[in-house]
């Protein structure tokens, strides 16, 4: 224990010499600002295929609530905001072998993830829903799925949802499709290659738009979720920053601003 007291003391001073004063350090390529101790610039990592929470635009740039809600949150908190758009499935892989600093994805703070990674406070209420053919009126609640096919965007809350054995799982014996992006699940479902798809509620609503004549929603509220960002373990000056500037932008009215311009309500 006062061995590492000491180590820990050595390391200390050591990042604090090489810090310097007011300026900024780079360990490991990463510039620390030594006034706050936070990164100057932080890479996120989404999956641009989850509107209206993040989707690519027009000019290929990824765009979204959650995008405009970190770049809000890294310019109060003082840190640059990047970008890096991957399979939903690689985020938290990502992170953990340091390719990106935190996850914006709407991503649900569920308990399995809390043993890997860090959440910040919530910043959305949602929950899964199904979507069906517009004619489908078999398939009421989750429980209907049993014995059906079902296509999901994988390794999503949604794709947990029907993995029976899953602590997740709400309805056993679904044949579960799993596809890299939830756009082509519900192109599955309108060729009828699946009979559902189980995917968050406004990712949802935006799809059936896109597709009003073919396809519709069906609410079963039996798996209500909240969004967090997601960091690595242990970083509680990050973490700390995150929440105070979330904790701002739900209060002077931003964060309800950003829920009107892209539609996230
Ligand atoms: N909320 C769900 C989850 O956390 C789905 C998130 C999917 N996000 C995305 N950007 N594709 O698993």
């Amino acid at each position: 224990m006062k061995k590492f007291g000491k180590v820990l003391t050595l390391m200390m001073t050591v990042a604090m010499v090489l810090s310097g004063c007011g300026g900024t350090s780079n360990s490991n390529d990463k510039k620390v600002d030594s006034e706050s101790g936070l990164p100057t610039k932080v890479v996120v990592g989404t999956n641009a295929e989850f509107p209206p929470f993040e989707y690519v635009d027009d000019n290929g740039q990824p765009d979204g609530f959650d995008i405009a809600l970190i770049q809000e949150i890294g310019n109060r908190a003082g840190f640059e905001v990047e970008i890096k758009n991957m399979d939903f499935d690689a985020l938290l892989m990502s992170m953990s072998t340091g390719g990106i600093d935190m996850v914006i994805a709407g991503m649900t703070a569920d308990e399995e993830r809390k043993k890997q990674v860090d959440f910040s406070d919530g910043y959305f209420q949602s929950g899964q829903v199904m979507i069906v053919k517009k004619d489908n009126n078999e398939i009421k609640t989750f429980d209907d799925l049993s014995s059906k096919k079902v296509a999901v965007q994988q390794g999503t809350t949604g794709d947990l949802s029907v993995t029976e054995g899953d602590e997740k799982c709400v309805v056993d014996g679904v044949e579960v499709k799993r596809m890299n992006k939830g756009a082509d699940a519900v192109v599955d479902l309108i060729n009828g290659g699946v009979e559902a798809v189980v995917i968050d509620a406004l990712p949802a609503e935006q799809f059936v738009n896109a597709h009003p004549d073919d396809i519709k929603v069906v609410v079963d509220e039996a798996v209500v979720e909240e969004y967090a960002i997601a960091m690595p373990k242990g970083q509680e000056t990050l973490k700390e920053a995150v929440n105070k500037a979330l904790a701002e932008v739900k209060e002077d009215g931003t964060l309800d601003k950003l829920a009107e311009q892209y539609d996230a309500k």
